[in-house]
């Protein structure tokens, strides 16, 4: 995703030169120090605070490894992500609403059959998902691949315990026919805790905010013509919908968990997703 940072990739302006400097690096760059130098004066920043400050961004960055994204989770409890997104995404009225991607996607599980189960491990509470992908006049979409994951009644995701859950347990890709529809059997998802043994999680505790996410099936939507769709569908009773660490909750993207007497699953789930034009 990002282009390896080496001191042979820098432009000229970056070893010193002064020439060529890119102009939105200057704008970010000066925007940046500005603000940082303004927080520092207005906050009176003592010279024990700054030392602490390094020592967090240190460790933050120590923690990082291939599988483990610290500086991510800082950015998402900050509420910088959803910034972002929100800065970024002008989806027209009626689309469905994006939000925060999280570090638990792997690339390339398998394709599935429309009312596939999805939850290997015989565990959690059963729930028929279904719906429809639909265009802005409410026409159905076809060959839109939706990929889908959730953690497990644990509240892991499979990459979180590759030793613990089976191969690509609660998730799936399901690719809708010429009506647009979609179904699959998971689980009710369960809310979760984001990784809290690192520096986020020491700052959350010192806060004294939870590390919890409200419970949610994460979807990427995607279809030719369309504009990709990452998203997340929560559960519409969960306790932690009001204080998502994250800030990722958006009242459109709640949805009706219905519990079923006597259904061949304990719930079922409807939701429609409805893309963009490119
Ligand atoms: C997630 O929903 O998987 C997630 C999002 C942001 C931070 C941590 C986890
Ligand atoms: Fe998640």
């Amino acid at each position: 995703m990002h282009p390896e940072i080496s001191p042979f990739a820098f432009p000229a302006g970056l070893r010193g030169e002064g020439k060529d400097i890119d102009p939105r690096l200057r704008e970010v760059m000066a925007c940046l120090v500005k603000h940082l130098h303004a927080s520092a004066k207005e906050i009176n920043l003592t010279q024990g605070e700054w030392e602490y400050g390094i020592y967090f961004l240190t460790r933050t960055g120590q923690i990082c490894s291939g599988e483990r994204q610290e500086f991510l989770l800082l950015s998402d409890t900050l509420g910088l992500s959803m910034l972002v997104n929100a800065i970024n995404n002008h989806r027209p009225p009626g689309a469905t609403e994006n939000t925060v991607f999280g570090p638990f996607h792997v690339a390339g599980a398998p394709v599935r059959q429309m009312g596939d189960i999805i939850s290997l491990d015989d565990n959690g509470e059963s729930c028929f998902y279904e719906g429809t992908v639909l265009d802005l006049d409410g026409n159905p979409v076809e060959g839109a691949r939706i990929d889908v994951w959730s953690d497990n009644a644990d509240g892991f995701y499979e990459v979180q315990q590759p030793d613990i859950q089976p191969k690509w347990n609660n998730h799936g890709i399901f690719v809708t026919g010429v009506v647009g529809r979609y179904n699959f059997i998971g689980i009710k998802p369960v809310s979760y805790p984001i990784p809290g043994d690192g520096p986020v999680g020491y700052m959350l505790g010192h806060l004294g905010r939870h590390a919890y996410r409200p419970a949610h099936m994460h979807y990427l939507v995607t279809a030719p013509g369309f504009q990709k769709l990452v998203t997340l569908i929560f559960v519409g009773d969960d306790a932690y919908l009001e204080s998502d660490t994250v800030f990722g909750v958006k009242k459109t993207l709640v949805a009706p968990f219905e519990r079923l007497v006597d259904g061949p699953t304990l719930w079922h789930s409807t939701f429609d997703f409805v893309l963009a034009p490119l």
